[in-house]
């Protein structure tokens, strides 16, 4: 450490810096929107079956294009920079009761599993949705290509999975509330704004990377060969 940054935790100086670049500002907060909408649609709707189904297809074609993203998204877009090993997991997991910002820009260790965690659930949740069916005139669009018996035991399944995925939303936004009011770290401007104000001690650089073109084009992929071969 050298007198710059001990200068730097002295002062209590921030930087500010451009952390999530817009694609990921949008798929988490549509995200969440279609999650609500999903939710509503299979439990408070009547006969709103083929909305969800057509909401289930979009979330399946916004996570394959959050996937890509991971690897070919902005710095703290990707994978290989939030996913990091035991040892690293575990040192962080030492700091939770610090109470202090994290020196994190992108994803802590712990918060990169749990988005790998979300990711994958939703993922599962909107592929069990094509084989489900629900008794009356509605089947998945692969509900067909495996035996009604089987088709059930998904569409049950399906149903406790989103219990699941509500469990670990939960705690995801227990995790955002606990380093607001613990840590005093605001973690949810930053997923709107794109900015995130950390210590300087931190050092981190800006996000680079990620065309917004090339955003487009890979969301319009996604969504175009999921709606194409699936609806
Ligand atoms: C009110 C509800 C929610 C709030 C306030 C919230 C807040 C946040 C925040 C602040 C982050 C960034 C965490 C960080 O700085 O490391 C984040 C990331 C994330 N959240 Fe949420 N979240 C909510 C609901 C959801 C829901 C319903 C899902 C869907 C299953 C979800 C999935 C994710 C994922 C996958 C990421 C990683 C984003 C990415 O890297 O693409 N969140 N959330």
């Amino acid at each position: 450490m050298n007198d710059d940054t001990d200068a730097n935790r002295q002062t209590g100086a921030k930087v500010r810096i451009l952390v999530w670049d817009l694609p990921v500002r949008l798929f988490h907060w549509t995200l969440l929107g279609l999650m609500i909408a999903l939710y509503v649609s299979a439990e408070l709707l009547d006969d709103a079956i083929t909305l969800h189904a057509t909401l289930g297809l979009t979330v399946l074609a916004l996570v394959i294009f959050r996937l890509i993203w991971g690897v070919a998204g902005s710095t703290y877009a990707r994978f290989g920079q939030f996913v990091r090993g035991p040892g690293a997991v575990l040192r962080y997991s030492r700091s939770l009761f610090d109470r202090r910002p994290d020196l994190e820009a992108g994803h802590n260790p712990l918060g990169g599993w749990m988005v790998l965690v979300l990711l994958a659930l939703t993922l599962v949740q909107a592929g069990l949705g094509l084989f489900s069916n629900d008794d009356v005139l509605f089947e998945g669009p692969l509900a067909g290509m495996v035996s009604k018996s089987t088709s059930d035991l998904v569409t049950g399944l399906h149903r406790e999975l989103f219990d699941v995925l509500l469990v670990l939303v939960g705690l995801h936004v227990a995790a955002v509330v606990w380093h607001k009011l613990f840590k005093g770290e605001n973690l949810v401007i930053p997923m709107f704004t794109g900015y995130k104000e950390l210590p300087a001690e931190a050092r981190a650089s800006a996000m680079r990377g990620g065309s917004l073109r090339l955003a487009v084009a890979l969301l319009a992929v996604c969504l175009g060969l999921v709606f194409w071969l699936l609806a």
